[in-house]
């Protein structure tokens, strides 16, 4: 259908406004079922921020946790570990080089997303 001949179908502008309403009515109830998926939604989004904060590690942890040389793995370690450990290197009874700066940096709930996606990664075999 060429353009032209779909302007000259509609002449009435009342109509044309009152279909654009029908269909916002639409919308609304299409959205409905979207919320009732919104749950699931968010488990997978926060599993998704989980890997996307320990991103942030990977400089100098490894990919995924999986440190090459001195450096100390965190792929596998437990999350109540690695909690324990950030806690103290966050209030300072940890002595470290950098990591009681990089702790101060999350909150709680951030942190337990990095220890969590930490704890499902796979150590690899050196
Ligand atoms: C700039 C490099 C760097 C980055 C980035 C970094 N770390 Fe560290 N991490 C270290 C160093 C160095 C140590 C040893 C302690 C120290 O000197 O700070 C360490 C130690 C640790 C330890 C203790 C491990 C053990 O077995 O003793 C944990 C847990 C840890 N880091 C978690 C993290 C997490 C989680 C992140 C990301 C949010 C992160 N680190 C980002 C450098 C880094």
């Amino acid at each position: 259908m060429s353009i032209a001949s779909r302007g000259t179908r509609c002449i009435n502008p009342a109509a044309g406004r009152r279909r654009a309403a029908k269909g916002a009515r639409a919308v609304v109830f299409a959205a409905a079922p979207l919320l009732a998926l919104a749950a699931p939604a968010a488990q997978a989004q926060s599993a998704d921020l989980g890997r996307n904060l320990a991103a942030t590690c990977a400089n100098c942890h490894g990919t995924n946790g999986n440190a090459r040389g001195d450096m100390k793995p965190l792929a596998g370690m437990p999350a109540d570990k690695m909690l324990a450990m950030l806690a103290d290197f966050k209030s300072g009874n940890q002595p470290a080089s950098i990591m009681h700066q990089i702790a101060k940096g999350y909150t709680d709930d951030q942190v337990k997303l990095i220890a969590a996606y930490f704890a499902a990664q796979k150590p690899a075999a050196k």
